[in-house]
């Protein structure tokens, strides 16, 4: 069958640029895939970038100008001194990118197999970790009487699969924070959204490649043909922390090349070019 868009002539897609001169953002978990794109973009449209993140080896990855700060986030101290310090250094906070998360291998599971411990781990990095950040930037926005928070869920937030039975209720806790802070915190002048990606190429995803049936498979399983690039997920969270999305709030945007509009099983894309990632 030939497609449309193998015989069309390219049409002109606009653009859109970002100004983030003078802002002052967090990304958590900023020192690979998403986060690492969500700070090379702010970085890049001008604002102070401070990436919070356990990993002190992935901080030289970092492209140049953007300030790393070891951080645990399921330590409520490290997050508190991050905040704490961004602000002195800055003077301010305008962003904060809730994104670090983990999705260990042992907690591809079903439930009365996950170890506790898993579990836990899984609860105080995925949860907590979102709470501690926000409690501690949280005095500081109200005190400015602007700010954005964003934390980053999943499609596996909106709809489940099997072995997910940690990581995807967690997911979905992450959009009902970000809910119930924009609705506690909309008249100090914070709007809080969330974002929710479908499979995006980072360490993470291939990570767990065989648990997704391959990397084909997985792009397949996406309207659009193809997994997301970490980039794809950034420009969303800019917009949506900007001016141009000054009345969204206590909302969720799926980025995720419609894999969340595919819910029936009627008729599934044949797999006609099974190449892998
Ligand atoms: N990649 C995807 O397909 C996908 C899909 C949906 C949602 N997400 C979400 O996007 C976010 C980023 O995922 P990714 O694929 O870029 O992951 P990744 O594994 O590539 O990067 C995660 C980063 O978080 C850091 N991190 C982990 N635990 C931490 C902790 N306790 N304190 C501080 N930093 C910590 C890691 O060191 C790493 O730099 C996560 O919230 C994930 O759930 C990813």
């Amino acid at each position: 069958m030939t497609r449309n868009s193998e015989k069309s002539v390219p049409r002109p897609c606009g653009a859109v640029t970002f100004d983030n001169t003078g802002r002052v953002i967090i990304v958590t978990g900023g020192c690979s895939g998403i986060g690492r794109a969500i700070c090379e973009g702010f970085a890049k449209s001008g604002a102070a970038v401070v990436c919070a993140d356990r990993d002190t080896a992935g901080s030289r990855h970092l492209a140049e100008g953007i300030e790393f700060r070891q951080c645990d986030t399921s330590s409520k101290d490290d997050c508190a001194s991050v905040v704490n310090w961004t602000v002195e250094q800055f003077g301010g906070l305008d962003v904060l990118v809730n994104n670090a998360a983990i999705q260990p291998k042992d907690s591809y599971r079903p439930i009365h197999e996950l170890p506790v411990d898993v579990w836990d781990r899984v609860i105080r990095v995925n949860l907590s970790g979102y709470t501690f950040m926000a409690m501690s930037a949280l005095p500081h926005m109200r005190q400015q009487n602007s700010g954005v928070v964003i934390n980053i869920s999943s499609g596996q937030g909106h709809r489940t699969a099997r072995h997910v039975g940690a990581y995807g209720p967690i997911k979905a806790a992450n959009m009902m924070q970000a809910r119930q802070w924009a609705v506690e915190y909309a008249r100090d002048g914070i709007r809080v959204v969330s974002v929710s990606p479908g499979a995006i190429d980072t360490p993470l995803v291939r990570a767990s490649l065989a648990q997704q049936g391959g990397g084909a498979a997985l792009a397949n399983r996406h309207p659009i043909g193809r997994i997301g690039q970490p980039e794809e997920v950034a420009n969303a969270v800019l917009w949506l922390s900007g001016p141009d999305a000054s009345f969204v709030t206590g909302t969720d945007l799926e980025v995720d090349g419609g894999l969340g509009a595919l819910g029936a099983f009627a008729d599934p894309y044949p797999m006609s070019n099974p190449t892998d990632l």
